[in-house]
Order: C-alpha cells, then structure tokens, then sequence
C-alpha cells in the first residue's frame, strides 16, 4: 500500500478510551515563549506533528537552545528578552500558517532581518492580515502581494491600538508578540473572540496582559519567565473532535478521549455535536498552565438537524471539516459565515465538498460555507476515492465518511495527516468496531 493513501473498509461503530497528541497552537506558542524567556522551560506532550516541528526548526535556527526527547519532551534553554540572533537562512514555516504569522510578529520587535517563507500552500495564503498591523507598529515588510516570502526589518516598534478587521487568533497572537518588544502598551479588538491561548500563556510565563471584553493588551519591556513545574501539554481538542464526532455519527458508538484541553474558545465542535444528537459529557479534572483539562464523552444519540453561522465560526474553525463529516451520516448541517475556510491549508470548501461528493454524500457549496445533507442515516454514502488536497483536516473528515460509508474508500494524499495526527491510522484502527 502506497504510504500516501489510506485505504478505510466501512465499520460499525468506534469505542474505546484514547488521548490525543499535544495541543497544536498551545504547543507553538510555548516553543517561542520559551525561546524568549529566561530560565528553562520544559514541556512534555509536545505536539507531534511537522507543523509544531517547523516552530522548533525556526527558533533553533534564531539560536535557540531546543532539546526534543522521548514522549515529545521539549527543553528550551532561554535566550531572555533579546537573546534571539539572526538566522543566516530563511526560516521555513512548511504548511503551518501559525509559525508563520506568529514569528512574524515575535520577529517584528527584533532589531535584525529576519526573511518568513512556507511551503506553496503557505505561501498562497493571506499575509496583510499580519503585515498591516506589524507595520504600523513601525516594523518594515516586504512581500510578494501580501503573501510569503515575508522579509522583515525589526526593532524599534510602538505600541498601537489595532482594530482587527478578521476574528483570528493568529493575528491577534502575532501582534501581542510584537507588542512585547514594542514601546508602550499594545492592544488589538477582534470582532470576535478566538482562540486565548497566547493569553493564557503569556500569564503562565509571568508576562502581564490585559484583557477587556474582545480586547487584549500588553505593555513592552517585560521579561518573560520559564514556569517553574514541567507543563504537560494538554491533548489537541481539534484531534479529539475527529474521534467525538465518529462516535457522534455511528449508532453504537461510545469515545472517552483523556487529558484534552477544555479551553472554551476550542470546543464549538462539541455543542455543534449535542445538537446534531449526540450525548456529550465534558468534565474538567486540571489545569495546566492557565488551561482546563479534562475528558470528553461522546455517546451517539440521533441524527438531528443544525445550522451554524458566523457568531460560532470561530469556536469550531478547524473542526467544521469533521462536523461536516458527520452530518453526511445522517441529519444535516448547514455552515454560513466561513469563507475564512476558503483561506486555510486548502480552499476548504471547495476541496472539502468536492471530496464528499467523490464519496457519495449529498454536499452542495455556498460562497462562505456549505450544506450536507446525510437524511436519515439509514442510506449510507457509497464511499469511493477522495483526495485530500493537502489538507490534514480533509484527511480525517473523509476518513470518518469512509467509516460510515457502504463500501470501501481510498484516501489520496494522506500523509499530509502528519501535519498534526501522525498516528491517525494507528488510533483509528484501535477504536474501530
Ligand atoms: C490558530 C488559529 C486559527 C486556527 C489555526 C490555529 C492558532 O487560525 O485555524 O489552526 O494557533 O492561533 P486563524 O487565526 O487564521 O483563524
């Protein structure tokens, strides 16, 4: 079997207990905290995937001390406020959007040039999102039309108040990162509250930020500092989806994923889920670093109906692709307000419905979301071929399809699911009834 496919026979159902890898964005966010901070920050339960590892490779090559040991240990040796040193390369982000527009905004406040690139899905993405406030904040950036390579001269930045325009986490998080280095107080109003990772771990490290209903602030000139005790990186909620919204699509189904990050911001999935029919119990037992932690069950209950619009988008961001999943086994969904899916690894939309469609579901487009229509549930989708079109999130959508369709389906390109699941297969063979 070529490496690059995965080939998924129809199941019944998904049962077991599991964790997940680290949490993605929490684990980009330590791996450059860490780097700026003094002290050393130990972390276990890093994210495993390729996109985690270009933050590591891109920080090492910025002179940071990283050691990766066994069971993803992370080991930052500090550099201090302004420690980091020019890379003699251009630093290569790969596939992950979060390295790339948060180093541009750590970048920014250093006093050196510093050149931002990715792989040809990174680099067709949306970067004025990013360039527009780092330069009013004083930093000067060059690009190709508002897309990476981005060559960036640091240093020297001020503080500013930024109205942001798009409800992004990534952009929010790049300039608070900026800010850090920036003369004066930094703040910035999304239109919608994402994502408070950055949030929660400038506090762990002891930076002070404020925020005020959508908005965040931080005041420059803080020394950041490696925690104390060594975190462990609670599971990526966006993995767990994949495996809640199986059990959540497969009559018989029962799924208790461990030790995931509760984080309010990240768990849109899970009401979208209960309103599509399932039984979802979620139950905080931790917290690490400012983060919930706990487990979340999911039992299958119905197949139902829902909607969801712009206000939800981004609760659930990633996780629309599986959601879209599972209402292909029965119930339907209809997602409006999206059209940032149009801007992420892929075209979401389009490749996302050309792909169920290549699997015998019922999925139409619209400009900023689509509509599934999966009926009764009691027709299952014929399955057949699907290519992911270089998106890991597509990967484990059409898996889950797969899993609940009548005959047995091929995915194409597959392996980009090291993107941010490496073991996907493995843990989709063990839970699979
Ligand atoms: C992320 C923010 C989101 C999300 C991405 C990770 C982060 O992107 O889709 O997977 O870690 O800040 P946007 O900020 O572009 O919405």
């Amino acid at each position: 079997m070529p490496t690059d496919q995965l080939d998924i026979r129809p199941a019944h159902a998904v049962h077991g207990t599991l964790e997940v890898p680290g949490d993605k964005s929490v684990s980009h966010r330590y791996v450059m905290l860490g780097a700026i901070a003094r002290g050393v920050t130990t972390a276990t339960h890093l994210a495993p995937g390729a996109d985690v590892a270009s933050t590591v490779a891109c920080l090492r090559a910025l002179g940071a001390p990283i050691e990766l040991a066994a069971l993803q240990t992370l080991r930052v040796q500090g550099l201090g406020r302004r420690g980091l040193t020019p890379a003699r390369t251009m630093l290569d982000a790969g596939n992950s959007g979060t390295t790339l527009r948060l180093l541009a905004g750590l970048l920014a406040g250093h006093p050196f040039r510093s050149t931002l690139t990715g792989d040809a899905s990174l680099r067709r993405r949306p970067m004025r999102r990013v360039i527009d406030p780092l330069t009013a904040m004083g930093a000067r950036i060059t690009s190709d039309d508002g897309r990476a390579p981005l060559q960036i001269d640091g240093g020297n930045l001020a503080g500013t108040a930024w109205i942001s325009p798009v409800a992004s986490a990534q952009v929010k998080s790049a300039i608070l990162l900026a800010g850090l280095h920036a003369h004066g107080t930094t703040s910035v109003r999304e239109p919608l509250a994402t994502r408070d990772h950055t949030e929660r771990a400038f506090r762990a490290f002891g930076l002070p930020v404020s925020t005020d209903g959508l908005t965040a602030a931080v005041t420059g000139g803080h020394e950041a500092t490696a925690p104390a005790e060594v975190l462990r990186i609670p599971g990526d909620p966006s993995s767990a989806a994949v495996w809640a919204a199986a059990a959540a699509a497969l009559p018989g189904s029962e799924v208790r994923i461990d030790r995931v990050c509760l984080n309010p911001h990240r768990l849109g999935f899970a009401r979208a889920l209960e309103r599509m029919g399932a039984v979802v119990d979620l139950e905080t037992d931790d917290e690490v670093a400012g983060e919930p932690v706990g487990s979340i069950r999911v039992v299958h209950g119905d197949h139902r109906s829902t909607t969801i619009g712009a206000s939800e988008v981004p609760s659930l961001i990633d996780e629309l692709p599986v959601l879209a999943a599972r209402a292909a086994l029965g119930g339907s969904l209809e997602v409006t307000g999206a059209s940032e899916l149009r801007v992420k690894e892929s075209d979401r939309i389009t490749a996302l419905v050309a792909g169920l469609r290549a699997l015998g579901v019922d999925a139409r487009e619209l400009i900023d979301g689509f509509q599934i229509n999966g009926g009764d549930g009691r027709r299952r989708p014929a399955g057949g071929s699907a290519d992911a079109a270089g998106d890991h999130r597509l990967v484990m959508a059409f898996a889950l399809v797969a899993l609940g369709a009548s005959g047995p389906s091929v995915i194409t390109g597959a392996g980009v699911v090291a993107v941010s699941y490496p073991d996907f297969a493995a843990d989709l063979h063990r839970l699979v009834r």
